[in-house]
């Protein structure tokens, strides 16, 4: 039964690159909504793609959220002779939990990896002025060239209403998620399910357009409950390598 299986895995691993459009789909067993333990296969199924996509100079940004975390709970030692390997925070703080705020996850990376990091000390929502007056420091001017410059791009997907009530967003925003029907949150942007963006957080860090200049593109998302979110991501997202898990991929294909 374990190997009909991974048949049944590798069946569906097709069938959502198809349906997504996207390269490869990588699929860990379980649902994670229900045991986080599957978090950790996807944590440890993205530090191989992350290796795999590995080149002679690396900038990998990274995200935050909790699969992220356990991404980089899984990390391992990835220096080679030669490589460079530098970890950059793609968003500043983004109103999570310290853990899952892509600043921590980066250095642990960074560290388990052995590399080299530059994290951004950025906060959450900016003012106009602030925004600007921020991106002139040279300190911060430096990682957000490396951001833009990254060659591998590791990030998670959320529920929209998920994000935004994790966020502690105002009123107004919780209705305009309803009303403009948004479903998808990735790295502060919010999509409806189109592929759409409905909104984007004014903060410094990856910007929709980085995705596309990237070697490669990692979009780690699981649980039965993220299955619309990262359909509708991916109706305009970016080429990517999607690590996902059974219980959003069985709901993705049933939706479907
Ligand atoms: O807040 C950072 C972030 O990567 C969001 O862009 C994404 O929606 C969310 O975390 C995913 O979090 P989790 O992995 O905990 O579901």
């Amino acid at each position: 039964t374990v190997m009909k299986n991974i048949s049944g895995l590798k069946n569906m691993e097709k069938q959502l690159e198809e349906v997504l459009g996207v390269s490869k789909v990588v699929i860990v067993s379980g649902d994670s909504d229900q045991y986080a333990t599957v978090k950790n296969e996807m944590g440890l199924a993205c530090v191989k793609e992350i290796e795999r996509a590995l080149g002679a100079d690396n900038i990998i940004a990274v995200t935050g959220g909790s699969t992220l975390a356990a991404a980089a709970e899984m990390m391992h030692p990835l220096r080679r002779t030669h490589q460079d390997l530098l970890f950059v925070s793609a968003r500043g703080g983004l109103g999570e939990k310290v853990e899952n705020q892509a600043n921590t996850i980066c250095a642990k990376m960074a560290e388990k990896a052995e590399g080299r990091y530059h994290l951004l000390h950025v906060p959450d929502q900016l003012s106009d002025d602030s925004y600007h007056s921020l991106m002139e420091e040279p300190s911060i001017h430096r990682v957000m060239q490396h951001v833009h410059h990254a060659t591998i791009i590791v990030h998670g997907i959320g529920d929209a209403k998920t994000m935004a009530i994790r966020r502690h967003s105002g009123e107004d925003f919780l209705k305009r998620v309803d009303t403009e029907h948004a479903v998808a949150e990735a790295f502060g942007y919010f999509f409806d399910q189109t592929g759409r963006v409905i909104h984007k957080v004014q903060t410094i860090g990856l910007q929709w357009e980085d995705l596309f200049g990237a070697r490669s593109v990692i979009a780690v998302a699981g649980g039965k409950s993220k299955a619309e979110a990262i359909q509708a991501y991916f109706k305009k997202g970016p080429d990517s390598v999607l690590i996902t898990d059974e219980g959003a991929a069985q709901q993705i294909l049933k939706n479907f």
